[in-house]
Protein backbone atom coordinates (compact mmCIF):
# COMPACT_ATOMS: atom_id res chain seq x y z
CA UNK A 1 0.00 0.00 0.00
CA UNK A 2 1.29 3.44 -1.00
CA UNK A 3 0.88 5.40 2.02
CA UNK A 4 -0.05 9.39 2.07
CA UNK A 5 2.75 10.57 4.88
CA UNK A 6 5.44 8.85 6.36
CA UNK A 7 6.28 9.67 10.06
CA UNK A 8 8.89 8.79 12.17
CA UNK A 9 8.82 9.18 15.98
CA UNK A 10 12.12 8.82 18.08
CA UNK A 11 11.64 7.40 21.30
CA UNK A 12 9.25 4.42 22.48
CA UNK A 13 8.45 5.65 25.93
CA UNK A 14 5.67 6.15 27.75
CA UNK A 15 4.77 8.74 24.98
CA UNK A 16 6.01 8.05 22.09
CA UNK A 17 4.24 4.46 22.30
CA UNK A 18 0.98 5.20 22.83
CA UNK A 19 0.69 8.79 21.00
CA UNK A 20 1.83 6.96 17.70
CA UNK A 21 -0.64 3.96 18.08
CA UNK A 22 -3.38 6.66 18.23
CA UNK A 23 -1.95 8.10 15.15
CA UNK A 24 -1.83 5.57 13.41
CA UNK A 25 -5.36 4.08 13.82
CA UNK A 26 -7.12 7.19 13.60
CA UNK A 27 -4.81 7.60 10.30
CA UNK A 28 -4.58 4.55 8.19
CA UNK A 29 -3.42 6.17 5.15
CA UNK A 30 -0.11 7.44 6.85
CA UNK A 31 2.81 4.85 8.05
CA UNK A 32 3.81 5.58 11.37
CA UNK A 33 7.27 4.26 12.42
CA UNK A 34 9.05 4.22 16.17
CA UNK A 35 12.34 3.41 16.80
CA UNK A 36 14.51 4.00 20.20
CA UNK A 37 17.93 3.63 21.18
CA UNK A 38 17.05 0.79 23.09
CA UNK A 39 16.37 -2.71 21.77
CA UNK A 40 14.73 -4.12 24.55
CA UNK A 41 11.64 -1.61 24.61
CA UNK A 42 11.70 -1.82 21.06
CA UNK A 43 11.59 -6.06 20.77
CA UNK A 44 8.77 -5.24 23.97
CA UNK A 45 6.98 -2.97 21.94
CA UNK A 46 6.60 -6.30 19.17
CA UNK A 47 5.60 -8.85 21.74
CA UNK A 48 2.35 -9.41 23.06
CA UNK A 49 3.61 -8.08 26.54
CA UNK A 50 3.91 -4.05 26.08
CA UNK A 51 6.42 -2.27 28.06
CA UNK A 52 3.46 0.20 28.88
CA UNK A 53 0.55 -0.41 31.11
CA UNK A 54 -2.29 1.46 29.56
CA UNK A 55 -6.00 0.59 29.75
CA UNK A 56 -7.13 -0.23 26.05
CA UNK A 57 -3.59 0.24 24.38
CA UNK A 58 -2.78 -3.75 23.88
CA UNK A 59 -6.14 -3.36 21.90
CA UNK A 60 -5.45 -0.07 19.47
CA UNK A 61 -1.71 -1.69 19.54
CA UNK A 62 -2.74 -5.29 18.21
CA UNK A 63 -4.88 -2.96 15.37
CA UNK A 64 -2.50 -1.35 13.94
CA UNK A 65 1.12 -3.10 14.84
CA UNK A 66 2.53 -4.54 11.20
CA UNK A 67 -0.23 -2.62 9.14
CA UNK A 68 0.44 1.00 9.41
CA UNK A 69 2.24 0.90 13.04
CA UNK A 70 6.06 -0.11 13.07
CA UNK A 71 8.67 -0.31 15.48
CA UNK A 72 12.36 -0.75 14.23
CA UNK A 73 15.61 -0.42 15.89
CA UNK A 74 17.16 0.96 12.57
CA UNK A 75 17.08 4.98 13.52
CA UNK A 76 19.72 6.17 10.78
CA UNK A 77 17.70 4.81 8.15
CA UNK A 78 14.54 5.72 9.56
CA UNK A 79 15.38 9.36 9.48
CA UNK A 80 16.58 8.93 6.30
CA UNK A 81 12.65 7.25 5.52
CA UNK A 82 10.42 9.22 6.40
CA UNK A 83 9.58 12.97 5.94
CA UNK A 84 7.88 14.57 9.39
CA UNK A 85 9.95 13.51 12.55
CA UNK A 86 8.43 13.63 16.22
CA UNK A 87 10.95 13.17 19.03
CA UNK A 88 10.12 12.46 22.32
CA UNK A 89 12.87 11.22 24.32
CA UNK A 90 13.56 11.71 27.46
CA UNK A 91 14.55 14.79 29.43
CA UNK A 92 14.98 13.92 33.00
CA UNK A 93 16.54 16.23 35.22
CA UNK A 94 20.41 17.02 35.41
CA UNK A 95 22.21 15.55 37.72
CA UNK A 96 25.58 17.22 37.46
CA UNK A 97 27.03 20.35 36.48
CA UNK A 98 25.96 23.79 36.27
CA UNK A 99 22.03 23.68 37.37
CA UNK A 100 22.29 20.52 38.84
CA UNK A 101 19.30 18.76 40.63
CA UNK A 102 17.07 21.75 38.78
CA UNK A 103 17.97 22.01 34.77
CA UNK A 104 16.55 19.76 31.88
CA UNK A 105 18.98 17.75 30.57
CA UNK A 106 19.47 18.00 27.24
CA UNK A 107 21.94 15.34 26.08
CA UNK A 108 19.57 12.95 24.79
CA UNK A 109 17.40 15.90 23.21
CA UNK A 110 20.96 17.27 21.75
CA UNK A 111 22.15 13.45 20.82
CA UNK A 112 18.83 12.87 18.21
CA UNK A 113 18.91 16.79 16.53
CA UNK A 114 22.28 16.06 15.64
CA UNK A 115 21.38 12.05 14.61
CA UNK A 116 18.53 13.83 12.34
CA UNK A 117 20.62 16.37 10.80
CA UNK A 118 23.38 14.18 10.24
CA UNK A 119 21.65 11.00 8.26
CA UNK A 120 18.66 13.78 6.30
CA UNK A 121 19.04 13.35 3.01
CA UNK A 122 15.16 15.19 2.63
CA UNK A 123 13.82 18.26 3.87
CA UNK A 124 11.89 17.44 6.98
CA UNK A 125 9.38 18.67 9.93
CA UNK A 126 11.26 18.13 13.08
CA UNK A 127 8.26 18.21 16.41
CA UNK A 128 9.48 18.82 19.95
CA UNK A 129 6.99 16.59 21.41
CA UNK A 130 9.64 15.77 24.86
CA UNK A 131 8.54 18.39 27.17
CA UNK A 132 11.37 21.04 27.12
CA UNK A 133 12.94 24.57 28.48
CA UNK A 134 11.79 27.56 26.50
CA UNK A 135 13.78 28.36 23.41
CA UNK A 136 15.13 24.99 23.17
CA UNK A 137 13.86 24.82 19.60
CA UNK A 138 16.10 27.93 18.99
CA UNK A 139 19.61 25.23 19.94
CA UNK A 140 17.55 22.44 17.69
CA UNK A 141 16.73 25.21 14.72
CA UNK A 142 20.67 26.00 14.88
CA UNK A 143 21.82 22.53 14.90
CA UNK A 144 20.05 21.30 12.18
CA UNK A 145 20.72 24.39 10.40
CA UNK A 146 24.02 23.42 9.86
CA UNK A 147 22.89 20.37 7.67
CA UNK A 148 24.64 20.10 4.31
CA UNK A 149 23.24 21.35 0.86
CA UNK A 150 19.55 22.01 0.00
CA UNK A 151 18.07 20.09 3.07
CA UNK A 152 15.69 22.04 4.95
CA UNK A 153 13.86 21.59 8.39
CA UNK A 154 10.91 23.34 9.93
CA UNK A 155 10.59 22.98 13.82
CA UNK A 156 7.78 22.91 15.50
CA UNK A 157 6.78 22.58 19.17
CA UNK A 158 3.80 19.84 20.00
CA UNK A 159 3.88 18.92 24.01
CA UNK A 160 2.07 16.38 25.19
CA UNK A 161 -1.08 16.53 27.82
CA UNK A 162 -2.10 12.95 28.16
CA UNK A 163 -1.55 11.77 31.56
CA UNK A 164 -0.92 7.89 32.43
CA UNK A 165 -3.16 5.40 32.91
CA UNK A 166 -5.44 7.34 30.89
CA UNK A 167 -3.61 8.11 28.04
CA UNK A 168 -5.93 6.49 25.62
CA UNK A 169 -8.69 8.56 26.30
CA UNK A 170 -6.44 11.48 26.38
CA UNK A 171 -5.11 11.16 23.70
CA UNK A 172 -8.60 10.40 21.81
CA UNK A 173 -10.11 13.15 23.06
CA UNK A 174 -7.76 16.07 24.19
CA UNK A 175 -8.53 19.07 25.95
CA UNK A 176 -6.44 21.18 23.46
CA UNK A 177 -3.91 19.87 20.71
CA UNK A 178 -0.95 22.76 21.06
CA UNK A 179 1.26 23.24 18.40
CA UNK A 180 3.76 26.14 17.96
CA UNK A 181 5.53 27.50 15.08
CA UNK A 182 7.43 30.37 13.33
CA UNK A 183 4.93 32.78 11.92
CA UNK A 184 7.05 32.47 8.47
CA UNK A 185 5.76 30.72 5.29
CA UNK A 186 7.63 27.81 5.72
CA UNK A 187 6.62 27.41 9.35
CA UNK A 188 2.78 28.13 8.77
CA UNK A 189 3.14 25.65 5.81
CA UNK A 190 4.47 22.95 8.50
CA UNK A 191 2.15 23.58 11.15
CA UNK A 192 -0.84 23.30 8.54
CA UNK A 193 0.36 19.75 7.96
CA UNK A 194 0.20 19.06 11.56
CA UNK A 195 -3.16 20.43 11.71
CA UNK A 196 -4.09 18.61 9.15
CA UNK A 197 -3.16 15.37 11.20
CA UNK A 198 -4.15 15.90 14.07
CA UNK A 199 -7.74 17.17 12.41
CA UNK A 200 -8.47 13.47 11.06
CA UNK A 201 -10.05 12.60 14.78
CA UNK A 202 -9.86 16.66 16.88
CA UNK A 203 -12.29 19.12 16.54
CA UNK A 204 -10.73 22.00 14.96
CA UNK A 205 -12.02 24.62 17.76
CA UNK A 206 -9.77 22.47 20.22
CA UNK A 207 -6.18 22.42 18.08
CA UNK A 208 -4.86 25.92 18.99
CA UNK A 209 -1.25 27.08 17.86
CA UNK A 210 0.75 30.00 19.16
CA UNK A 211 4.59 30.71 18.97
CA UNK A 212 6.53 28.20 19.14
CA UNK A 213 8.35 29.78 22.86
CA UNK A 214 4.56 30.39 24.12
CA UNK A 215 3.55 26.36 23.06
CA UNK A 216 6.72 25.14 24.82
CA UNK A 217 6.44 27.57 28.23
CA UNK A 218 2.41 26.13 28.37
CA UNK A 219 3.20 22.94 28.44
CA UNK A 220 5.97 23.86 32.35
CA UNK A 221 2.83 25.54 33.27
CA UNK A 222 0.12 23.46 32.89
CA UNK A 223 1.88 21.00 34.76
CA UNK A 224 3.32 23.46 37.30
CA UNK A 225 -0.38 24.39 37.88
CA UNK A 226 -1.53 20.68 38.32
CA UNK A 227 0.76 19.90 40.71
CA UNK A 228 0.35 23.50 42.66
CA UNK A 229 -3.28 22.03 43.20
CA UNK A 230 -2.06 18.49 45.06
CA UNK A 231 0.16 20.34 46.97
CA UNK A 232 -2.27 23.33 47.97
CA UNK A 233 -4.91 20.47 49.05
CA UNK A 234 -2.35 18.51 50.91
CA UNK A 235 -1.07 21.89 52.60
CA UNK A 236 -4.29 22.26 53.61
CA UNK A 237 -4.99 18.92 55.29
CA UNK A 238 -2.04 19.21 57.53
CA UNK A 239 -4.48 21.85 58.80
CA UNK A 240 -7.35 19.51 59.16
CA UNK A 241 -5.50 17.15 60.91
CA UNK A 242 -4.56 19.49 63.34
CA UNK A 243 -8.44 21.41 63.61
CA UNK A 244 -10.66 18.21 63.39
CA UNK A 245 -11.74 19.89 59.90
CA UNK A 246 -12.15 17.11 57.26
CA UNK A 247 -10.37 17.50 53.90
CA UNK A 248 -12.74 15.68 51.89
CA UNK A 249 -15.30 18.00 52.93
CA UNK A 250 -13.22 21.15 52.67
CA UNK A 251 -12.14 20.00 48.80
CA UNK A 252 -16.35 19.45 47.86
CA UNK A 253 -16.61 23.05 49.51
CA UNK A 254 -14.11 24.86 47.92
CA UNK A 255 -14.47 22.95 44.43
CA UNK A 256 -18.23 23.52 43.95
CA UNK A 257 -17.19 26.92 43.41
CA UNK A 258 -16.96 27.24 39.38
CA UNK A 259 -14.30 29.36 39.35
CA UNK A 260 -12.18 27.07 41.12
CA UNK A 261 -13.39 23.83 40.10
CA UNK A 262 -13.15 20.33 41.62
CA UNK A 263 -10.30 18.76 39.92
CA UNK A 264 -7.22 17.42 41.27
CA UNK A 265 -8.25 18.40 44.62
CA UNK A 266 -7.50 14.96 45.99
CA UNK A 267 -5.37 14.79 49.17
CA UNK A 268 -2.93 12.34 49.53
CA UNK A 269 0.83 11.01 49.80
CA UNK A 270 1.96 13.25 47.38
CA UNK A 271 2.21 14.07 43.75
CA UNK A 272 4.59 11.19 41.77
CA UNK A 273 5.58 10.61 38.25
CA UNK A 274 8.05 11.38 36.04
CA UNK A 275 7.16 14.86 34.84
CA UNK A 276 5.71 17.02 37.83
CA UNK A 277 8.77 17.56 40.34
CA UNK A 278 11.14 17.89 36.95
CA UNK A 279 9.24 20.11 35.02
CA UNK A 280 8.58 22.55 38.08
CA UNK A 281 12.12 22.66 38.70
CA UNK A 282 12.96 22.96 35.37
CA UNK A 283 10.63 26.60 35.27
CA UNK A 284 12.34 27.42 38.90
CA UNK A 285 15.81 27.25 36.84
CA UNK A 286 14.65 28.89 34.41
CA UNK A 287 13.07 31.78 36.44
CA UNK A 288 16.52 31.60 38.51
CA UNK A 289 18.12 32.30 35.22
CA UNK A 290 16.32 35.03 34.11
CA UNK A 291 16.66 36.69 37.58
CA UNK A 292 13.42 36.38 39.27
CA UNK A 293 14.39 35.04 42.38
CA UNK A 294 10.94 35.73 43.81
CA UNK A 295 9.05 33.43 40.97
CA UNK A 296 11.25 30.86 41.28
CA UNK A 297 11.27 30.40 45.05
CA UNK A 298 7.14 30.56 44.67
CA UNK A 299 7.01 27.34 42.38
CA UNK A 300 9.80 25.49 43.90
CA UNK A 301 7.65 26.01 47.24
CA UNK A 302 5.53 23.37 45.38
CA UNK A 303 8.14 20.79 45.51
CA UNK A 304 8.64 21.85 49.16
CA UNK A 305 5.24 20.93 50.35
CA UNK A 306 5.47 17.63 47.83
CA UNK A 307 8.59 16.51 50.33
CA UNK A 308 6.70 17.54 53.29
CA UNK A 309 3.60 15.25 52.41
CA UNK A 310 5.77 12.62 52.47
CA UNK A 311 7.83 12.98 55.33
CA UNK A 312 4.44 14.08 57.60
CA UNK A 313 3.02 10.73 56.00
CA UNK A 314 6.01 8.81 57.45
CA UNK A 315 6.09 10.27 61.05
CA UNK A 316 3.04 9.88 61.36
CA UNK A 317 3.41 5.92 60.93
CA UNK A 318 6.26 5.81 62.93
CA UNK A 319 4.55 7.87 65.99
CA UNK A 320 1.21 6.08 65.78
CA UNK A 321 2.95 2.48 66.09
CA UNK A 322 4.49 3.55 69.60
CA UNK A 323 8.19 4.85 67.65
CA UNK A 324 9.33 1.73 66.59
CA UNK A 325 9.06 -0.53 63.87
CA UNK A 326 12.06 -2.25 64.42
CA UNK A 327 10.99 -5.77 63.66
CA UNK A 328 7.19 -5.26 62.58
CA UNK A 329 5.99 -6.30 59.05
CA UNK A 330 4.67 -3.26 57.23
CA UNK A 331 2.34 -4.32 53.92
CA UNK A 332 2.07 -1.44 51.15
CA UNK A 333 -0.85 -1.91 49.06
CA UNK A 334 0.22 -0.12 46.01
CA UNK A 335 3.65 1.28 44.38
CA UNK A 336 2.95 2.81 41.39
CA UNK A 337 2.58 6.57 41.46
CA UNK A 338 -1.18 6.50 40.56
CA UNK A 339 -3.84 3.73 39.53
CA UNK A 340 -3.88 2.00 35.91
CA UNK A 341 -0.32 2.54 35.53
CA UNK A 342 3.02 0.37 36.25
CA UNK A 343 5.12 3.56 36.17
CA UNK A 344 6.90 4.01 39.26
CA UNK A 345 9.04 6.99 38.75
CA UNK A 346 9.04 9.36 41.47
CA UNK A 347 6.33 7.28 43.49
CA UNK A 348 6.27 8.23 46.87
CA UNK A 349 6.28 4.42 47.79
CA UNK A 350 10.04 4.64 46.95
CA UNK A 351 10.51 7.17 49.47
CA UNK A 352 8.16 5.62 52.04
CA UNK A 353 10.07 2.28 51.56
CA UNK A 354 13.25 3.38 52.17
CA UNK A 355 12.14 5.12 55.40
CA UNK A 356 10.42 2.19 56.63
CA UNK A 357 13.64 -0.17 56.02
CA UNK A 358 15.67 2.45 57.49
CA UNK A 359 13.88 1.87 60.53
CA UNK A 360 14.32 -2.28 60.25
CA UNK A 361 10.81 -2.93 59.49
CA UNK A 362 9.84 -5.47 57.01
CA UNK A 363 8.26 -4.64 54.01
CA UNK A 364 6.11 -6.31 52.10
CA UNK A 365 4.63 -5.02 48.94
CA UNK A 366 2.04 -5.85 46.62
CA UNK A 367 0.31 -4.25 43.37
CA UNK A 368 -1.43 -5.18 40.22
CA UNK A 369 0.89 -4.21 38.10
CA UNK A 370 4.23 -2.34 39.58
CA UNK A 371 6.02 -5.02 40.81
CA UNK A 372 9.06 -5.65 38.33
CA UNK A 373 10.04 -2.03 38.70
CA UNK A 374 9.55 -1.44 42.29
CA UNK A 375 12.21 -4.51 42.79
CA UNK A 376 14.01 -2.79 40.67
CA UNK A 377 13.63 0.79 42.77
CA UNK A 378 14.70 -0.57 45.82
CA UNK A 379 17.25 -3.02 44.67
CA UNK A 380 20.24 -3.00 46.86
CA UNK A 381 18.83 -1.09 49.61
CA UNK A 382 19.47 -3.15 52.85
CA UNK A 383 16.32 -4.79 54.49
CA UNK A 384 14.12 -7.18 54.12
CA UNK A 385 11.83 -6.53 51.21
CA UNK A 386 9.11 -8.86 50.09
CA UNK A 387 6.77 -9.04 46.48
CA UNK A 388 3.25 -10.42 46.82
CA UNK A 389 1.03 -9.46 43.97
CA UNK A 390 -2.44 -10.76 45.94
CA UNK A 391 -3.32 -8.24 48.69
CA UNK A 392 -4.86 -10.88 50.59
CA UNK A 393 -1.46 -13.00 51.16
CA UNK A 394 0.81 -9.82 51.34
CA UNK A 395 -1.30 -8.38 54.24
CA UNK A 396 -1.20 -11.68 56.65
CA UNK A 397 0.79 -11.78 59.37
CA UNK A 398 1.60 -8.09 59.37
CA UNK A 399 0.74 -5.34 61.77
CA UNK A 400 0.09 -2.73 59.25
CA UNK A 401 -1.07 -1.91 56.00
CA UNK A 402 -0.01 1.35 54.12
CA UNK A 403 -2.32 2.67 50.97
CA UNK A 404 -0.22 4.31 48.51
CA UNK A 405 -1.70 4.12 45.48
CA UNK A 406 -5.22 4.67 44.69
CA UNK A 407 -6.21 1.32 42.63
CA UNK A 408 -9.87 0.72 42.85
CA UNK A 409 -9.84 -2.83 43.26
CA UNK A 410 -8.60 -1.47 47.17
CA UNK A 411 -11.52 -0.53 47.88
CA UNK A 412 -13.40 -3.32 47.00
CA UNK A 413 -11.04 -5.47 49.05
CA UNK A 414 -12.62 -7.81 51.96
CA UNK A 415 -10.91 -5.42 55.04
CA UNK A 416 -12.90 -8.22 57.62
CA UNK A 417 -11.28 -11.18 56.55
CA UNK A 418 -7.90 -9.31 56.34
CA UNK A 419 -8.21 -7.80 59.85
CA UNK A 420 -8.26 -11.26 60.97
CA UNK A 421 -5.12 -12.40 59.11
CA UNK A 422 -2.69 -9.61 60.97
CA UNK A 423 -0.99 -9.04 64.14
CA UNK A 424 -3.17 -7.03 66.64
CA UNK A 425 -3.12 -4.21 67.32
CA UNK A 426 -4.01 -3.68 63.59
CA UNK A 427 -3.39 -0.13 62.00
CA UNK A 428 -4.38 0.96 58.92
CA UNK A 429 -2.76 4.21 56.93
CA UNK A 430 -5.05 5.29 54.16
CA UNK A 431 -2.62 7.73 52.03
CA UNK A 432 -5.58 8.01 49.59
CA UNK A 433 -8.23 8.30 50.94
CA UNK A 434 -9.78 5.85 49.28
CA UNK A 435 -11.25 3.38 51.62
CA UNK A 436 -14.38 3.07 54.00
CA UNK A 437 -12.81 4.57 57.62
CA UNK A 438 -15.41 3.96 59.84
CA UNK A 439 -16.12 0.40 58.28
CA UNK A 440 -12.55 -0.20 58.83
CA UNK A 441 -12.43 1.11 62.34
CA UNK A 442 -15.80 -0.75 63.24
CA UNK A 443 -13.88 -3.94 62.04
CA UNK A 444 -10.83 -3.16 64.60
CA UNK A 445 -8.25 -1.05 62.88
CA UNK A 446 -7.04 1.77 64.26
CA UNK A 447 -7.21 4.03 61.17
CA UNK A 448 -5.15 7.22 59.62
CA UNK A 449 -6.31 9.08 56.97
CA UNK A 450 -5.13 11.85 55.12
CA UNK A 451 -6.18 15.35 56.65
CA UNK A 452 -8.92 14.24 58.53
CA UNK A 453 -9.28 12.98 62.23
CA UNK A 454 -7.30 9.54 62.85
CA UNK A 455 -9.91 6.43 64.20
CA UNK A 456 -8.39 4.73 67.24
CA UNK A 457 -9.34 2.35 69.51
CA UNK A 458 -6.16 3.76 72.01
CA UNK A 459 -6.99 5.76 75.18
CA UNK A 460 -5.09 8.65 74.85
P1 LIG B 1 10.59 7.48 28.51
O1 LIG B 1 11.85 7.47 29.27
O2 LIG B 1 9.51 6.49 28.82
O3 LIG B 1 10.90 7.30 26.93
C1 LIG B 1 11.91 7.98 26.27
C2 LIG B 1 12.59 7.00 25.31
O4 LIG B 1 13.51 7.72 24.48
C3 LIG B 1 13.39 5.90 26.00
O5 LIG B 1 12.89 4.63 25.63
C4 LIG B 1 14.83 6.13 25.51
O6 LIG B 1 15.55 4.92 25.32
C5 LIG B 1 14.59 6.85 24.20
N1 LIG B 1 15.74 7.63 23.71
C6 LIG B 1 16.54 8.49 24.41
N2 LIG B 1 17.45 9.04 23.59
C7 LIG B 1 17.22 8.53 22.34
C8 LIG B 1 17.83 8.73 21.06
N3 LIG B 1 18.86 9.58 20.88
N4 LIG B 1 17.33 8.05 20.00
C9 LIG B 1 16.28 7.20 20.15
N5 LIG B 1 15.68 6.97 21.34
C10 LIG B 1 16.13 7.64 22.42
O7 LIG B 1 10.01 8.95 28.61
P2 LIG B 1 8.48 9.42 28.46
O8 LIG B 1 7.76 9.25 29.74
O9 LIG B 1 7.92 8.83 27.20
O10 LIG B 1 8.70 10.98 28.25
C11 LIG B 1 9.24 11.50 27.05
C12 LIG B 1 9.06 13.01 27.07
O11 LIG B 1 7.65 13.32 27.08
C13 LIG B 1 9.63 13.72 28.29
O12 LIG B 1 10.13 14.97 27.88
C14 LIG B 1 8.43 13.92 29.19
O13 LIG B 1 8.58 15.04 30.02
C15 LIG B 1 7.32 14.14 28.21
N6 LIG B 1 5.97 13.75 28.67
C16 LIG B 1 5.78 12.60 29.35
C17 LIG B 1 4.48 12.23 29.73
C18 LIG B 1 4.22 10.95 30.47
O14 LIG B 1 3.07 10.73 30.84
N7 LIG B 1 5.19 10.10 30.72
C19 LIG B 1 3.40 13.03 29.37
C20 LIG B 1 3.63 14.21 28.66
C21 LIG B 1 4.94 14.56 28.30
C1 LIG C 1 0.59 14.68 34.41
C2 LIG C 1 -0.44 15.63 33.77
O1 LIG C 1 -1.73 15.37 34.32
C3 LIG C 1 -0.47 15.45 32.25
O2 LIG C 1 -1.34 16.41 31.67
C4 LIG C 1 0.94 15.61 31.68
O3 LIG C 1 0.95 15.40 30.29
C5 LIG C 1 1.87 14.63 32.36
O4 LIG C 1 1.84 14.86 33.80
C6 LIG C 1 3.30 14.78 31.95
O5 LIG C 1 3.72 15.82 31.47
O6 LIG C 1 4.01 13.79 32.18
P1 LIG C 1 0.59 12.12 35.13
O7 LIG C 1 1.80 12.50 35.89
O8 LIG C 1 0.66 10.94 34.23
O9 LIG C 1 0.12 13.35 34.20
O10 LIG C 1 -0.63 11.87 36.12
P2 LIG C 1 -1.59 12.83 36.98
O11 LIG C 1 -2.95 12.30 36.89
O12 LIG C 1 -1.40 14.25 36.65
O13 LIG C 1 -1.09 12.58 38.47
C7 LIG C 1 0.17 13.04 38.92
C8 LIG C 1 0.34 12.75 40.39
O14 LIG C 1 -0.52 13.61 41.17
C9 LIG C 1 -0.03 11.32 40.79
O15 LIG C 1 0.89 10.85 41.74
C10 LIG C 1 -1.42 11.46 41.39
O16 LIG C 1 -1.72 10.45 42.31
C11 LIG C 1 -1.29 12.83 42.07
N1 LIG C 1 -2.60 13.48 42.29
C12 LIG C 1 -3.35 13.88 41.22
C13 LIG C 1 -3.05 13.72 43.58
O17 LIG C 1 -2.36 13.37 44.56
N2 LIG C 1 -4.25 14.35 43.77
C14 LIG C 1 -5.02 14.74 42.73
O18 LIG C 1 -6.11 15.31 42.98
C15 LIG C 1 -4.57 14.51 41.43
Amino acid sequence: MKFKKKILCIGAGYVGGPSMAIIAYKCPDCRITVVDTNPNRIDAWNSEDLPVYEPGLDKIVKKTRGKNLFFAKDIENQIKENDIIFVSVNTPTKTYGAGADMAADLQYWEKTARQIMKHSRSSKIVIEKSTLPVKTALAMEKILASAKGKIKFDVLSNPEFMAEGTAVSDLENPDRVLIGSHETKSGLKARAELIGIYARWVPLEKIITSNIWSSELSKLVANAFLAQRVSSINSISALCEKTDADISEVAKAVGMDSRIGDKFLKAGIGFGGSCFKKDILNLVYLCSYYGLQEVAAYWESVVKINEYQQERFMANILNSMFSTLAGKKICILGFSFKADTGDTRESPAIYISQKLLAEHAEVIISDPKALKNAAIDLAGIKGTVKYIEDPYRAAAGCHALVILTDWDLYQKLDFQKIYSSMVKPAFLFDGRNIIDHKKCFAIGFNVYPIGKPALSHFKN
